[in-house]
């Protein structure tokens, strides 16, 4: 695991922009996996100056949404691709065709889940994935619970959760109870992975990730630490807690 703890939010963002980017220039085919949230809105504003200053070219690559909210189609406001091509897609010049994510509005999601993962196989993997961190260690939309499920599935979002992410919506009731999210599996298979964190909400789970030493389902961000390239990038405030830094 590689730590890096910047001094600012802003610093965070840019570093993960950085190694994004670089990634793109030395591999301009890759498939991406970024995040949605709040944490990563910074890092695509500097990934957009970057390509606005001819640092870096998206024509080739593809990307995908790892997870979404059940129900919500591409043109919701709430919905997760909505979120990424508001943040990034728009200001980047990507072939709409290697844009995806899972597809939650088909009255089969068993299908629409096995049809998202054999096209991630399809495109031949991940290579890069940016993840945030929920406040409980979930990882896209991998809840704590006592088995984590391996392939993309329906995930029941927790109480907490759902709590968290009513700030995206106009209340607590119009968060959808499920989403749809890529599972463990995908998410150990990428090449690297990378995971930013900031602010005091997160300072607790960072501590659980660092100074445990063990693995838990509980805790799907744990099993991350056993992720051969795996960056973990956090501002002073979310490694506040952390005994030694
Ligand atoms: C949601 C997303 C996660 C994200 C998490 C944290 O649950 N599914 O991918 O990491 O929120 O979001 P934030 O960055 O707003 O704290």
């Amino acid at each position: 695991m590689n730590i890096i703890i910047t001094d600012t939010a802003l610093d965070m963002s840019k570093k993960a922009a950085e190694m994004i980017v670089d990634e793109v220039n030395h591999y301009p085919t890759l498939l991406l996996a970024l995040s949605t949230g709040a944490t990563p809105i910074g890092c695509y504003e500097e990934i957009v100056k970057m390509y606005q200053d001819g640092k870096v070219d998206f024509s080739q690559a593809r990307c995908l949404n790892m997870d979404e909210y059940i129900g919500l189609n591409n043109n919701h406001p709430q919905g997760y691709y909505y979120f990424m091509n508001h943040h990034l897609y728009q200001h980047l010049n990507f072939k709409q065709e290697n844009l995806f994510g899972p597809c939650t509005t088909s009255d089969n999601h068993i299908k629409s889940a096995k049809e998202f993962d054999q096209r991630i196989e399809d495109e031949g993997g991940i290579d890069l994935i940016l993840l945030g961190i929920g406040r409980d260690g979930h990882i896209a939309f991998n809840m704590p619970e006592d088995e984590l499920c391996l392939d993309t599935h329906v995930q029941q979002l927790s109480k907490a959760t759902i709590q968290d992410n009513a700030r995206f919506f106009d209340s607590v009731d119009e968060v959808p109870a499920q989403a749809m999210t890529i599972g463990i599996q995908n998410l150990f298979r990428s090449k690297k992975v990378i995971m930013i964190a900031n602010g005091e909400s997160k300072s607790e789970i960072i501590k659980k990730i660092m100074e445990g030493n063990t693995i838990d389902t509980h805790v799907p961000v744990s099993l991350l630490k056993l992720h051969p390239h795996f960056t973990l990038i956090m501002d002073k405030e979310a490694a506040k807690l952390l005994d030694k830094i």
